[in-house]
């Protein structure tokens, strides 16, 4: 089957598989590899992407239900080449050591912050804890996701 939908301000079609998820259709049918694939269970966060401004797990989302709808994932964040402010906090604290969990956080970091300028430690907690970080210890994370927000 076919879909036709917004991916970070571009009108995209694909053809697609029925029962493949979102996550699937972004990496492997439209070229954007910056949403990781690590549980595929909705269970990570690292597939993390915003469907009609609502943060979701791509990988638990059908592709097919994407149909129609505006995407935005961590490739569409930054413009001009200029590093969206949030992916500029996440380098500048040092909040990124493999990697693999930063698109997620970041796209999750995004979301919190166009829903609370100011976020309170719990807040951030509440907010990040679906993204899972085998490396930092998450307190860069959290001095990135402050610096962001003191920067909003
Ligand atoms: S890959 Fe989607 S939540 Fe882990
Ligand atoms: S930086 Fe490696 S999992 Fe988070």
């Amino acid at each position: 089957m076919k879909i036709a939908l917004t991916v970070n301000g571009e009108r995209r079609e694909t053809d697609i598989w029925p029962g493949e998820s979102l996550l699937y259709a972004l990496r492997e049918r439209l070229g954007l590899p910056g949403s990781k694939n690590a549980c595929e269970q909705g269970e990570c966060g690292s597939c993390s992407v915003l469907m009609d401004r609502s943060l979701v797990c791509a990988c638990l989302v059908l592709a097919a239900q994407a149909d129609g709808h505006e995407l935005v994932t961590v490739e569409g964040l930054a413009v001009d080449g200029q590093l969206h402010p949030v992916q500029e906090a996440f380098a500048e604290t040092g909040a990124v050591q493999c990697g693999f969990c930063t698109p997620g956080l970041i796209v999750a970091t995004v979301d919190l912050l166009a829903q609370k300028r100011e976020p309170s430690d719990d807040e951030i907690r509440e907010a990040l804890s679906g993204n899972l970080c085998r490396c930092t210890g998450y307190q860069k994370i959290f001095d990135a996701v402050r610096l962001a927000a003191a920067r909003a």
